[in-house]
């Protein structure tokens, strides 16, 4: 690989800790980047574990192809996003599987090429799509939403404290000409905001415009539940995630998955006959230690939450 094409897997001991690859297993990898963490699952599922390996970019499977070439058929890939998790699993057959990860988020190689338009510090065209198939890009959202629905967005998915300025400037600026830039875009809020030193001021409103794009919260809303049921029993779930946003959705879904009867307290007898189906592992989210953090900056912010199918009687 060359450097250009390098992802550091994030908390990538703990991941396999949680993951806990035994010989022969089977694994989804539902966001398989360039194969980091998918290598070492690999490594310790010989001599015939197979994993399934998904991701929306075709780059990172062509990559990630190349990457795990030394593991032959043991590894399948499927392009999509892992909003279709039950039906790449099902055409590939991987029910009852013994883990899957989720690393959510963007991968240093999509970064770092220009043309992806993810950074606003290199220029390129406003894309930010994960995968063609999500359809409009960021400059199209840019050019079409909403006063109001900009605004969300950048409070919303963006943390951003001067989203009414931004959205403002971006709706003003667009009625004389496209905004099809990263430069443009980046350079527009940097003057609609007052400067701040810690981080670039178009780092929120980037963040917020790929979350917006890809719709990255209902997919891995819809994606939880597809995974659960794909697990088999003692199956585990690890999802790292980046954003707080994420984090929340995880959080609330692994709680409600691992909760029994959820009847209200007025009620004397249980007449939902909920069991809990999760166990979970990590009572707080494990963060990346100082020595990652130090060698890959890209890890900083990331939350690894993880739990494991509860055996059911008569369960696989
Ligand atoms: C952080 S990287 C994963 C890196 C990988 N674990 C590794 O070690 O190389 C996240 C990957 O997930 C993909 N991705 C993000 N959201 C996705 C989604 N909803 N569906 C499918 N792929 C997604 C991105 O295209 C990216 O390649």
């Amino acid at each position: 690989m060359t450097s250009h094409e390098l992802h550091q897997p994030v908390l990538l001991v703990e991941a396999l800790r949680l993951l806990a690859p035994a010989p022969n297993g089977s694994f989804i990898d539902a966001t398989i980047g360039r194969g980091g963490h998918a290598e070492e699952i690999l490594r310790r599922t010989g001599p015939s574990g197979r994993l399934l390996g998904i991701d929306a970019d075709p780059e990172a499977i062509e990559g990630s192809r190349r990457h795990l070439a030394e593991f032959g058929d043991r590894v399948v890939l499927w392009e999509g996003y892992f909003d279709q998790l039950t039906m790449a699993a099902q055409t590939h057959r991987f029910n009852g599987v013994e883990g899957i990860l989720f690393d959510l988020g963007v991968s240093s190689p999509q970064l770092r090429e220009p043309k992806r338009g993810f950074s606003f510090q290199a220029p390129g065209p406003l894309d930010m799509r994960m995968g063609p198939s999500a359809g409009a890009t960021a400059g199209d959202l840019v050019n079409s939403a909403s006063e109001a629905e900009l605004i969300r967005i950048f409070s919303e998915y963006g943390e951003e404290h001067y989203a009414r300025r931004i959205a403002r400037a971006i709706v003003r600026a667009r009625s004389t000409r496209r905004l099809d830039s990263t430069e443009e875009l980046s350079r527009l809020v940097a003057e609609s905001v007052p400067r701040s030193s810690r981080i670039h001021p178009a780092t929120r409103v980037f963040q917020a415009l790929r979350i917006a794009t890809n719709d990255e919260l209902r997919r891995l809303r819809e994606a939880l539940p597809q995974a659960r049921a794909l697990l088999g029993n003692g199956g585990r779930l690890v999802v790292i995630s980046f954003h707080s946003l994420e984090d929340r959705l995880v959080k609330r879904f692994l709680q409600t998955e691992s909760r029994g009867c959820v009847c209200p307290p007025d009620i004397p007898i249980c007449v939902c006959g909920k069991n809990p189906s999760l166990r979970i592992l990590t009572r707080k989210p494990l963060r990346p230690s100082d020595e990652e953090r130090r060698a890959n900056p890209r890890s900083r912010s990331a939350k690894l939450r993880a739990a494991e199918v509860i055996h059911q009687q008569g369960g696989e």
